[in-house]
């Protein structure tokens, strides 16, 4: 699930790199530096971080209204292209309760449900791909330093599929930009400023 997924950012920073003619590792990079962000592919590690800050599910609902009434951001919440829900999620939270089986507990599981039920009931925010991600990865005994690595590592085929692509039909990508600030102002020289 994380080896593609069209014009992501950090496909699109990828797409980017290489339309200059950089060389393919350096495309790479441009695309790790971006898929890092929490806004991007670093929000794993960041929901693991939100999942252990709770002691119980009891502790949850408070918890979640905080974050709210703060207008903070909820790692592993929403999605600028899915408006209702990420197909993605399904899958792997079956993955994730499967293997909560496996460990004979589910406590950070039931965590994650009930961030999941009250997000849903408030804002009407569903959970993305790396909401259970974190939690599969958790359960698999990875630490959580290593969820955004895991994901690079599975995202280089998209990456390269789409430097390969670019590279076939190359044109340099580079955007206009509508200037929007305010008019043009007389200049005044410096003694004369107040
Ligand atoms: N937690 C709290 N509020 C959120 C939210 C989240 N995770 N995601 C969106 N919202 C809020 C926005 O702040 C906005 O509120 P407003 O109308 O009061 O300003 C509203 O929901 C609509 O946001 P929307 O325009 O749909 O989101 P976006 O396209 O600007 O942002 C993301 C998309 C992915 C950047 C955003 O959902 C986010 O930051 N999510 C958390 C990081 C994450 O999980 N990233 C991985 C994505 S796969």
């Amino acid at each position: 699930m994380y080896a593609e997924h069209e014009f992501n950012t950090s496909t699109f920073a990828a797409r980017v790199a290489t339309s200059t003619g950089t060389d393919f590792y350096s495309a790479i990079v441009a695309a790790i530096a971006t898929l890092r962000g929490p806004l991007h592919g670093g929000a794993n590690e960041a929901a693991m971080k939100l999942i252990n800050s709770f002691k119980n599910v009891e502790s949850v609902e408070k918890g979640i209204h905080e974050l709210l009434a703060k207008k903070s951001l909820v790692m592993g919440f929403g999605h600028r292209v899915y408006k209702e829900s990420d197909p993605r999620t399904p899958i792997i939270k079956s993955l994730a309760l499967r293997l909560t089986h496996t460990h004979h507990e589910d406590s950070k599981f039931l965590i994650a449900e009930k961030i999941e039920e009250i997000l849903w009931k408030e804002k009407q925010l569903f959970p993305n791909l790396d909401f259970y991600s974190a939690l599969v990865f958790h359960y698999l005994g990875i630490p959580a330093s290593f969820f955004t690595p895991i994901f690079v590592i599975s995202r280089l085929s998209g990456w390269s599929a789409h430097i390969m692509e670019q590279r076939a039909h190359n044109r340099l990508i580079r955007p206009n930009a509508k200037y929007i600030g305010p008019a043009i102002k007389d200049y005044v020289l410096l003694k004369d400023r107040e």
